[in-house]
This record gives structure tokens, C-alpha cells and sequence, in this order.
């Protein structure tokens, strides 16, 4: 009976995820069903390459050459000394933990000029898949249909664990992931390489590299040479090993050659990377409690917080320097939030949703055996997220505000020591971990300034105590309502006068003399009681109602992806994005962002020196820059237009984690380095719009031009494959 049925769902996925009719452009695709799926059309759309060349585990392939880069990003080798490019804005934590005032890397550029001058990065690591293998059958044996979600989970999870380990058992250089696709109907297993030698090699000037800066982030015309260099180091027999000066340079099995070539309209590129995350099949309740409730909250936390960073910035540049990475991390997400709650508004993505679900009810409807399958399922999808609002909103303002305070984010880490401490524990391990903390306090004060924080505190904090109902605050805000009567200003300034906590000395010295029975310290810290009060909260409400009901939501989610592709068997239906490899293809072109106005399909160099402004730190031109391009010295980098092309955009559809991707052409050669969208697109994890979603590449000829000409690393191209017809 379980077989008969377990078999029918087969039949049912393998029909269902048949394409019938085809559309370009939207879709991040599985390497593994190109063949199957998208290898005809992308034949028709002008692709010299089969799918087996693209992606094979018999044959050398262009995946032997992509890696995952650090822990979101992706990158691709280039030379057969294992070089790697990937952004600048993928690197910039490594470029930034290596620079300081006298050697400002972020700042000037680096170069590496031989092997030895290359930079070590601890804790940087890149992963080569090796393959991947549809494993639905076995994760799926033994669930019934009429299991409680949480047997099924704990089913799926343990047959999951058993493939993993017995990959894991028969080499100690491979690691096993099995992973969820189309929201748990099917499941894939992915076999990698993890190397851990990863050096830096190059970076440009942050004011090539992050040319246009937060200003110009998701937005076209763009002219960011966002790219930095690294190499994999390999042991004697091309294996992965820690980092040890005797280790060599990796082996690729495959690198992209490189195109000089240039790009003409309509042109075909394919994008091969790892998209993060999207959802593509979410109820309209879901898009309406992203934009309506959580994305709000996030975009008005964010702004006061990047107010107050970037007004200290301007200042200092010891402090421009320290909160760099810091403003560029939170600016990202809090732009692309209002870009992606505008264009989801445009489109009117609820409203069409929800014309959709009414279609979807009468179907479901008007037939018995589906109504009894799916009749309830988008009455349930809006009671779970009616539950959910609440719970949402207070959880969002616990991350982005009160989490959002460094102060808190850091009291919270003396938790582990306080653990331990209380759990009568060797002095040794006792010792292991005041080290531990004591090479923490000297990375986090290294970017951190006191007043700065605390500016932020009472802006969060008195956002979270004003906007979330008194019923639904931690139980700590007590002490800020009863003792300050809700002056978040005079709490601010106990705390940060009264915490250790705020200071590297009072920190390093509380750890120098640390004995386990100290915690007591720990524990009466104000800023250890407010964050711990916070996490209580969490952990003890907010979290485990969350979980039921994100439970609930899953499983509704997977009967809906399933539903959905049997209402609609003539669409094609690609998987979620899931930090998986994906294949997206598209072709080069213009946009039409709105009435009348018309973008072209690439920038030059002469928008760079349109946009130059020396007062402003993202938009200063180098000399040597302007002197190039006064001389039109643009060597072979230079298209046959006679410019220096610097970005381009394509409809490829593609996500955060795609940054550093390989942009190919038809033949399979670079043209580009992916990282970023256009901003009338941004609504492309939600929604995908083929008129208004563009990709923005790094044109490779102005990433070379770069390395050669400007920075004079002319070595570094040496080692690559240069194709000029
Ligand atoms: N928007 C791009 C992405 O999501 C680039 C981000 C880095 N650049 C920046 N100015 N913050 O990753
Ligand atoms: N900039 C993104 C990244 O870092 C790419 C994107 O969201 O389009 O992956």
C-alpha cells in the first residue's frame, strides 16, 4: 500500500517537473536536468555548449571549475596555478582584516607581486563540487502520507544522516550535504571538496573596486570594478590541507578561458553560481507579511542605524576604515529591501496572487479527491500567517534592533563562558576559553568606537520599547519603563557606563586574571542582563511559536509547490534557489526601467570619469586612471568600438550568492564576473519581471585592463588563457 503510493508520487513528480513550454530568461536551473530540461532551448537561444560540457561528473567540466567562495559567494578559477577570481565586495572581509592605517589595502589596492607576497586567511575556504545525485527515493522510503510533520522530519533527517556518512566514511577530503528542493518534494545529494589554503592574490582600490559604493549599489549604470584575486594552495597531491607555507598552488581540473572578444545585443550568457535564496511560490500572504510587516520594520531600523554610522565616517578616517565593511553589510540589505518592496508594488504581486489563489480554489475545488488534497490548504496558509504576524514583527525587532546594537550582539557572546564556567570545569579548558575570548575582544574592538554604538543603542532600543505592544516586550524592559521611567537616553548611559563590556582594557584585563567562579561578574553586567533578557524572550516565546508554526508553513509549502505544479502542468517549474549550484541563462541587453527612459546594455570608462567627484570617497578617480584614459591607453582590452567597456547587464536570473559568478558566453568563455542587479529588479527573489530584471556583470576586459594596465600585475594575466577570436 505505502510502495503503491510512494511510487504514484514519482510518476506524479517526474511528469510534473516535465517542462511543456518554455520561457528565457527566469529560472536558476539544476546542472544535473539540463539536458533534460533546458539544453534545447538554450541551443535555440545561441549556445555552442552541450549540457554534458556544462555540467558532468564522467568528463571534466565547466563546474570543476566554480567554487563556493567563503560562506556566500561564488568564484571561478582561471589559471592552472589556481587562480581565483571573485567581487571585491566577496573578498572585502579579507582585504579589510589585512589593512590597517599604514597599509591600507582597502584603500590603495594590493598586489601580490610573486607567490611569497600573497596573504594567508585563516578561516577562508572554498568548496568544489564534485557531484550531485537525485536521492529523493532513499530520503523518501519510509514516509507515509499521513505521518505528523514532525515523525516525517525526524525520518528525513535520519536517513539523510546515513547518507552523509557513508560518503563522509570512504574519504576524509569529501563532505556530503543532502538538500531539499521545490519546498521537500525532491532531494538532492551534493558531494564536495573543501580546499582551506585560500590566499589573497589582488585587489583594486576601493575606489575601483566599490567605485559608486553603497550610492550606486543595485543600481544601473553601473561602474564598480568589483573584483579581487585569490589562490587555492593545494598538498603535493593536489588535496586539500591547512594552511602551511610548503603547500602549492591546486591543479584545477577545469578554468574558464578568458574572451577578449566583447558582446553584442542578444548575445547568449549563462550565469553558473550559487543563488541563495528565493521564493518564488509563496502565497500572497506570505508577500504581504514580507512587505507589509517585516520589510518595513528592517528598512526604518537599518536607516537610523547607517544615519548615525555614516555621519561618524565622514568624520574620521581611522572610523571609515573600521566601519567599512560594517555600513556596507547592513546598507546592502536595507536597500535592496526598499527596491524589492517597489517593485513588487509596480507589479502588483499580491493582488495577482491573489487572483491566482482564487483560480487555484475553484480548481481545487471542482473535484473531489483535489479538494480533499488541497481545498483548505489557502485557508490555512492565512491562519498560519495571521499567527505569524505578531511574532514576525517582534522578531524582527529583536534582530534588527536589539541585536542590532554591537554591544548586546557582543555581551551575548560571554553566554559560552558563563556555561562553562558554572559547569565546574577543568582549568585548562577553563584557560582554552579566556583565550578564545581574549582574540575576540581584540578583533571586535579593533572596528568598534563606543559612542558610535551607543547612539545606535538608544535609537534601537527605543524603537523596540515604543513600537512593540507592552504585552509583547521581554520582561526586562521592566527595569526601562519602571527604573527610567522609558528614558532610553539615561538607560543607554548606565549601562554603557556601568558594562566592562565597552572597553578592550576593562575586557582583556577581566580575562587576564579570569577564574571560573568570576561569572558572577559576567552575569550582573547590565549589558549581559539586557541581551540575556532579550534572548529569554526569544528563546523562551517568540521562538518556539515560530518553529510550530514555520513547521505548519513548510508543510503547507510543500503540498502547495506540489499543487501548484499540477494546476499549472504546462509551466515549467525551476526549484527555489537553496545555495545550491544553478545554471542561469539569458541574453545581453537593454532595459526599459520606465516611461521613457531607456539604459544602455554597458558602460565605459568615460561614465567613470562623468561620475568623478573628488570630494566624494566613492566616486574619486585615480590619476593613473585618468591618465589611461586620457591616453587612450586601453591596449588589448579595448573593444572594437575603440571604449574600455567596464559593466554589462543580461536577463539572466540570479540572486545574492550568485556574486562572483562566471559570466560565459556561447562558447563558454568569461565575459564577466556577476554582482548585482538593476534596481527596478530587485523584487527578483519574490517575483521575476523578464522586462525590468537585469543582472549587472563586471566586464572581464576592464578587470584585466585593471590588473594589467593600472595596477601593473601584468604576471597575474600571464598565468590566464587570453581568446581573441
Ligand atoms: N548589491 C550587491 C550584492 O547584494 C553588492 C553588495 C556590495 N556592495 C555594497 N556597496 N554594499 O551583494
Ligand atoms: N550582490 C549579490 C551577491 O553578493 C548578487 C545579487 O544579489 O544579485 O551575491
Amino acid at each position: 500500500m505505502k510502495f503503491q503510493s510512494l511510487s504514484l508520487t514519482f510518476i506524479f513528480l517526474y511528469t510534473f517537473l516535465m517542462p511543456a513550454i518554455t520561457h528565457a530568461d527566469e529560472g536558476m536551473w539544476i546542472p544535473l536536468l539540463l539536458e533534460k530540461y533546458n539544453e534545447e532551448e538554450m541551443r535555440d537561444m545561441g549556445m555552442k555548449l552541450s549540457a554534458e560540457d556544462i555540467y558532468s561528473i564522467n568528463h571534466t567540466s565547466l563546474k570543476d571549475g566554480i567554487v563556493i567562495f567563503g560562506g556566500g559567494c561564488t568564484a571561478e578559477l582561471v589559471s592552472d596555478q589556481g587562480l581565483l577570481l571573485t567581487n571585491h565586495h566577496c573578498g572585502y572581509g579579507q582585504i579589510q582584516r589585512h589593512s590597517s592605517l599604514e597599509n591600507d589595502y582597502l584603500t590603495d589596492g594590493f598586489w601580490a607581486m610573486d607567490r611569497s607576497e600573497e596573504l594567508q586567511n585563516p578561516g577562508l575556504s572554498v568548496t568544489f563540487l564534485i557531484s550531485m545525485q537525485d536521492v529523493t527515493g532513499k530520503v523518501l522510503q519510509d514516509v507515509g502520507s499521513n505521518m505528523t510533520e514532525k515523525i516525517r522530519d525526524s525520518i528525513i533527517d535520519s536517513r539523510i544522516e546515513e547518507i552523509v556518512n557513508s560518503i563522509t566514511d570512504t574519504s576524509e577530503f569529501l563532505s556530503a550535504r543532502v538538500k531539499p528542493f521545490y519546498h521537500g518534494n525532491q532531494y538532492l545529494l551534493f558531494i564536495n571538496k573543501v580546499y582551506k589554503d585560500v590566499r589573497l592574490v589582488g585587489a583594486p582600490p576601493s575606489n575601483i573596486g566599490k567605485f559608486g559604493g553603497d550610492t550606486d549599489n543595485w543600481m544601473w549604470p553601473r561602474h564598480t570594478g568589483d573584483f579581487s584575486l585569490f589562490r587555492v594552495y593545494a598538498d603535493s597531491n593536489n588535496n586539500p590541507v591547512e594552511y602551511s607555507p610548503d603547500n602549492i598552488p591546486y591543479k584545477p581540473k577545469y578554468y574558464f578561458p578568458i574572451s577578449l572578444k566583447g558582446y553584442e545585443p542578444d548575445d547568449f550568457t549563462l550565469v553558473f553560481g550559487y543563488p541563495g535564496s528565493t521564493q518564488q511560490y509563496i502565497p500572497s500572504d506570505a508577500v504581504e507579511l514580507l512587505t507589509r510587516v517585516k520589510n518595513p520594520v528592517r528598512i526604518k531600523l537599518r536607516g537610523l542605524k547607517l544615519d548615525v554610522m555614516k555621519r561618524y565616517m565622514e568624520q574620521d578616517d581611522l572610523i571609515r576604515l573600521q566601519y567599512a565593511a560594517k555600513v556596507a553589510r547592513v546598507a546592502n540589505g536595507w536597500k535592496k529591501w526598499i527596491g524589492e518592496n517597489k517593485g513588487i508594488q509596480r507589479l502588483n504581486t499580491i493582488e495577482r496572487k491573489k487572483e491566482k489563489e482564487k483560480n487555484f480554489q475553484q480548481w481545487a475545488d471542482a473535484d473531489p479527491e483535489r479538494r480533499k488534497k488541497y481545498g483548505g490548504i489557502l485557508a490555512e496558509f492565512s491562519e498560519v500567517y495571521d499567527q505569524l504576524e505578531p511574532l514576525e514583527l517582534s522578531r524582527t525587532y529583536l534582530i534588527e534592533g536589539g541585536l542590532g546594537v554591537e554591544l548586546l550582539r557582543y555581551a551575548g557572546s560571554f553566554r559560552e563562558l558563563v556555561d562553562v564556567s558554572n559547569n565546574d570545569p577543568e582549568k585548562e579548558q577553563v584557560e582554552e576559553l579566556t583565550d578564545k575570548f581574549i582574540k575576540r575582544a581584540k578583533n571586535h574592538f579593533k572596528n568598534y568606537q563606543v559612542e558610535i554604538d551607543k547612539e545606535i543603542f538608544v535609537k534601537m532600543i527605543r524603537e523596540y520599547y515604543q513600537e512593540i505592544p507592552e504585552e509583547d516586550q521581554p520582561e526586562i524592559f521592566e527595569t526601562l519603563r519602571k527604573k527610567y521611567d522609558g528614558n532610553v537616553q539615561e538607560y543607554a548611559n548606565d549601562i554603557y557606563d556601568k558594562s566592562f563590556m565597552t572597553s578592550e582594557e576593562d575586557v582583556v584585563d577581566f580575562l587576564d586574571k579570569y577564574k571560573a567562579r568570576k561569572y558572577k561578574k559576567i552575569k550582573k553586567d547590565p549589558a549581559f542582563e539586557l541581551v540575556t533578557g532579550l534572548y529569554d524572550k526569544y528563546y523562551n516565546d517568540i521562538q518556539p511559536q515560530i518553529s510550530d508554526l514555520d513547521a505548519q508553513k513548510d508543510s503547507l509549502q510543500r503540498i502547495y509547490m506540489r499543487a501548484q505544479m499540477t494546476f499549472e502542468p504546462e509551466r515549467r517549474f525551476y526549484p527555489d534557489a537553496n545555495f545550491t549550484l544553478r545554471v542561469a541563462y539569458g541574453n545581453i541587453g537593454d532595459y526599459y526601467p520606465r516611461d521613457a527612459v531607456r539604459y544602455d546594455y554597458y558602460t565605459t570608462l568615460q561614465g567613470i570619469m562623468e561620475k568623478e567627484d573628488p570630494e566624494v570617497y566613492d566616486y574619486v578617480v585615480e590619476e593613473k586612471l585618468k591618465e589611461l584614459y586620457r591616453e587612450k591607453d586601453f591596449g588589448r582590452y579595448v573593444d572594437k568600438d575603440g571604449t574600455l567597456h567596464v559593466c554589462f547587464i543580461a536577463d539572466n536570473h540570479t540572486s545574492g550568492g550568485n556574486s562572483g559568478s562566471p559570466v560565459i558566453n556561447a562558447e563558454g568563455e568569461l565575459i564577466g564576473i556577476n554582482f548585482d542587479r538593476c534596481w527596478e529588479g530587485t523584487m527578483s527573489d519574490i517575483v521575476f519581471d523578464p522586462d525590468r530584471c537585469r543582472n549587472i556583470s563586471l566586464d572581464i576586459r576592464y578587470c584585466l585592463f585593471i590588473i594589467d594596465k593600472f595596477a601593473g600585475a601584468t604576471h597575474l594575466v600571464e598565468e590566464m588563457d587570453l581568446v581573441t577570436e
